[in-house]
């Protein structure tokens, strides 16, 4: 099968790397449909599918349309995603559960919605977009890292149980990108944890408005779509070296290193 023929299916294609993403590959000859929870108000080059990842009916809705207007589904996309901010002492329950909800379970659906297709075909290749955090967890930042942390071993576990129907898994992991991601503020914030906060807000902000584009992501999810599949995507030099240290590095080690890393600012979204 040609890339030109290949069906993508991004969701959150409405801003930053979903909407980069959708615009490279339909500029290389896929045929994409991205999502949004209200695609009316977007005009791109590539079709739009109403969406939320939060409601089995809507993903389900979503995926039967698309598979209505193309008879196949090659290339399911999971970008859909947000970040829940504040210490983990400080997030409520209910933040939480709409954490997971949104970059966990959401995903979740969608591979509920896309794999019988897939299976059915007897080929596929489903990519998740997860985050360096997904393997190094920032302080003020556990509800969304837990989500990303998840997603990786979620991820593993299904590349092993579906490679068997030809599909592979893929996780694309980026760094910082400077994006108008969407940071959460804790809905039971406690005044002791104000200025740890305040101050790792500050540095997520003006480490993603320093970060990579979200075309660079755009161009290794091409490249995880037109070469032989892998399972880990790391994109951005800054987090590669951290995950690469990581795995060198005595622990006690690695932890005082990326404490120092966290508090001078400079390190991976
Ligand atoms: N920016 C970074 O530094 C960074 C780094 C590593 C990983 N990531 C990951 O990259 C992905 C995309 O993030 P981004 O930075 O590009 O953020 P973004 O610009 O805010 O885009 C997020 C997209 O997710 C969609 N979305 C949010 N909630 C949704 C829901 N319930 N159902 C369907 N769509 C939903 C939004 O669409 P609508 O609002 O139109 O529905 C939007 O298109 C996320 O998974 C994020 O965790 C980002």
């Amino acid at each position: 099968m040609t890339s030109q023929q290949k069906v993508v299916l991004i969701t959150g294609a409405s801003s930053g790397i979903g909407q980069a993403t959708a615009e490279l590959l339909a500029a290389k000859g896929f045929r994409v449909f991205g999502t949004s929870r209200n695609p009316i108000a977007h005009k791109h080059s590539f079709t739009w599918l109403p969406l939320d990842v939060r409601s089995d009916d809507s993903v389900d809705a979503a995926v039967q349309s698309l598979l209505g207007q193309t008879g196949q589904l090659d290339i399911p996309v999971n970008n859909a995603g947000y970040v829940q901010f504040g210490a983990v002492e400080e997030s409520s329950i209910a933040d939480a559960q709409a954490q997971f909800d949104t970059n966990l379970f959401g995903v979740i659906r969608m591979i509920k919605a896309v794999m019988p297709i897939m299976r059915q075909q007897g080929s596929g290749q489903i990519i998740n977009v997860s985050s360096i955090v997904g393997h190094i967890a920032p302080p003020y930042g556990g509800l969304y890292s837990a989500s990303k942390f998840a997603l990786e071993g979620l991820s593993e576990s299904l590349s092993a149980e579906v490679r068997q129907f030809g599909v592979s898994v893929s996780l694309v992991e980026p760094s910082y990108v400077n994006t108008p991601f969407v940071a959460q503020w804790p809905t039971t914030a406690i005044d002791d944890y104000t200025p740890g906060r305040q101050s790792a807000q500050q540095s997520l902000v003006t480490n993603a408005k320093k970060g990579m584009d979200p075309g660079a992501v755009a161009r290794v999810i091409l490249r995880a779509a037109t070469s032989k599949p892998r399972l880990r995507y790391p994109v951005g030099v800054d987090g590669t070296i951290a995950l690469m240290l990581q795995r060198v590095l005595p622990e006690t080690v690695f932890e005082a290193f990326k404490r120092r890393l966290f508090s001078c600012g400079k390190t991976a979204a």
